[in-house]
């Protein structure tokens, strides 16, 4: 018996980071938005829990208990009595340790397959309270969409979206470490008085219409300036995206994959040509948003 779930990556189109609090966590205002790049996750019954993973950077994914998908099937087992005794396959698209939430999303999508795979009959909150359990990110990875997070970023209110964006994203060579950065963002911040984080009224009226204009004049990504200050060359993406007709670039999450608002399509194609010619990326993938959170493709 299987159970195989889908799951977006995400780009935070405002990330508003607050000083470091005493336990360590920066207070947020987080504005996640799904994109139609995904992970897909299949659970299926075993003797003993396992975890494989094949697509681009799979090398760099643990396969241990440190996986976020393997820690929520545990997590998920332990509250109902039960044996975590799955095998779980992650077939991966998701830049890994790219700022797009890849593996956040992976977790979300072995809670939701383990779910139904067990029959556990668990509440949504049930699930959100699991995810904010597993990691910050990983409650957006479920409900997907576009939301406002807040606290460290786990406690989210859904917002609407008008219409579609079309990205471009340039991955890069290797990934990035989130703690790393944030830890750069507060040495950058020292001496400094860092505001309280709080969500652009214009970035939401943006989403809300679905203006892409008002969007890309919006986005704000404060982790930004620490990503390029631990990879300087993102500079260079950012600027080739740009020469290129995009509307905004900026540092997805905390990179090092960059994101690029394109006018439309067409706009989107161009800058992904353009981008893979520049010689400042990896690769490139063009996408849309919103998309929605995890969803079972295939139930037990
Ligand atoms: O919550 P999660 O385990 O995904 O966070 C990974 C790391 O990112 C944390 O250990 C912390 O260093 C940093 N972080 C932070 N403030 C947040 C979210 C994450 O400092 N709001």
């Amino acid at each position: 018996m299987s159970v195989t779930v889908r799951v977006p990556a995400k780009v935070n189109v405002q990330l508003a980071v607050g000083a470091a609090r005493p336990d360590g966590y920066h207070g947020l205002a987080n504005v996640f938005l799904a994109v139609s790049l995904h992970d897909e996750v299949t659970v299926t019954a075993a003797d003993r829990l396992t975890v494989t993973c094949t697509g681009p950077g799979a090398d760099q994914v643990p396969l241990d208990r440190t996986n976020l998908a393997a820690r929520a099937a545990e997590l998920l087992a332990a509250r109902y009595g039960l044996e975590p005794d799955v095998h779980i396959h992650i077939a991966k698209d998701i830049p890994v340790a790219g700022g797009m939430a890849g593996g956040s999303a992976d977790g979300a999508g072995a809670l939701l397959a383990c779910d139904a795979l067990w029959g556990t009959g668990a509440s949504r909150e049930e699930l959100l309270d699991i995810c904010a359990e597993l990691g910050s990110d990983v409650p957006f990875s479920l409900i997907g969409e576009a939301a406002l997070g807040v606290g460290r970023g786990e406690q989210l209110t859904p917002l609407e979206v008008g219409g579609t964006f079309h990205w471009v994203f340039a991955m890069a060579d290797g990934g990035l470490s989130t703690p790393a950065v944030f830890r750069e963002f507060d040495r950058l911040a020292e001496g400094r008085d860092v505001p309280e984080p709080t969500a652009s009224p214009e970035l939401l009226a943006a989403l809300r219409k679905g203006d892409t204009g008002a969007l890309a004049q919006a986005l704000a990504n404060d982790l930004q300036p620490a990503a390029l200050s631990l990879r300087p060359a993102l500079a260079d993406t950012l600027a080739a995206g740009t020469a290129a007709g995009a509307l905004a670039a900026l540092v997805s999450g905390s990179g090092p994959t960059t994101a690029f608002l394109a006018a439309d399509a067409q706009s989107a194609t161009r800058i992904a040509a353009a981008l893979e010619a520049s010689g400042t990326c990896r690769t490139t993938r063009t996408t849309t948003s919103p998309a929605p959170g995890a969803t079972v493709l295939q139930g037990p």
